[in-house]
């Protein structure tokens, strides 16, 4: 297969495993390319991406933005703090009036759940979802699952745990659903009040043990308490949570076996886990941010030969 059976990526839901396989398979050539000298190539010459974010983003926004450049893209970015939207301008007009300026391809992070479905009805290009509010991420689940298979090989049967605000994190959903078409037994663990309980349709184990669960576990991906999103309490105090869920130098020093330790960023140092950990030999944090600018070129270069 050399096509992708889709020509928007709104989320890990609407692809296949064999579209999973052509970015990984891509990325793994553009991986080889942006570790030479010269780290640019023209495949994206004459294509124009607009990024636009109604939502910070350190990231993924820096991240695509390389992707673009190291493609030989056209860029416009566009930041909704500093637009017209302050003047009530509506999503669809701002993206209508970018389109008009002749773009292909529009990268968005929106804080609304389906925000890039919406925009994908209702005009001709390309949609990236970078991020949309507590539904899917889409490409941050790709560069977890590409960094966890150079680490573990084939991820058929391998045992992923996702750790903590599971509620909140668009992370959690995609990678669930990425995890699962690649085969991966997926375990969450965090508070009950943080685990929605539709999950179990999925096929997802919930344990609300953690040293259990990281016991079982080959990587864990640790995710960040979405203070923002959190319209209610969910817990006394973060160092309660800390306390609870957090992980520590003595808790992997208790486990007696080596596991992957992930972050999606941004991290929390000292409440979902310490800085010990993050910076450990087995933390493949900085891998995924790597490995991030590898698979959005893929992403952005297959979408671009719809
Ligand atoms: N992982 C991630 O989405 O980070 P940013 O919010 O900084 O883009």
């Amino acid at each position: 297969m050399s096509a992708l059976s889709t020509k928007n990526l709104l989320g890990i839901q609407d692809i296949t495993q064999e579209d999973i396989h052509l970015i990984f398979k891509t990325a793994k050539n553009f991986k080889e390319v942006i570790n030479r000298s010269i780290k640019k190539v023209p495949s994206l010459r004459d294509i124009t991406v607009a990024n636009i974010f109604f939502e910070n983003s350190t990231r993924t926004k820096i991240s695509f933005e390389l992707a673009e450049k190291r493609l030989s893209a056209d860029i416009v970015n566009f930041n909704s703090g500093s637009s017209s939207v302050k003047k009530g301008e509506t999503l669809i007009d701002t993206v209508n009036n970018i389109l008009a300026m002749k773009v292909d391809i529009v990268v968005m992070r929106h804080p609304v759940p389906g925000a890039a479905k919406f925009l994908s009805r209702h005009i001709d290009a390309s949609i990236i979802n970078a991020g949309d509010g507590t539904h899917e991420h889409p490409s941050q689940a790709l560069l977890d699952a590409f960094t966890l298979q150079e680490k573990l090989g084939d991820l058929k049967h391998k045992k992923i745990l996702i750790v903590g605000d599971i509620t909140h994190s668009r992370v959690a959903l995609s990678n669930i659903y990425c995890l699962q078409k690649l085969g991966a037994k997926i375990r969450v663990c965090g508070p009950p009040n943080l685990i929605p309980n539709h999950l179990e349709t999925l096929g997802v184990d919930i344990s609300y043990n953690l040293k259990e669960s990281l016991a079982w576990c080959d990587a864990a991906n640790v995710l960040r308490i979405q203070l923002e999103r959190q319209h209610d309490k969910y817990f006394p105090t973060l160092r309660e949570y800390s306390l609870q869920y957090g992980i520590n130098k003595k808790i992997m020093d208790e486990l007696n076996k080596d596991i992957i330790i992930m972050h999606p960023g941004p991290i929390n140092r000292g409440v979902e886990i310490t800085s010990q950990v993050a910076d450990s030999s087995e933390s493949v944090i900085l891998d995924q941010v790597e490995n991030g600018v590898a698979i959005r070129m893929a992403i952005l270069y297959l979408l671009s030969t719809q």
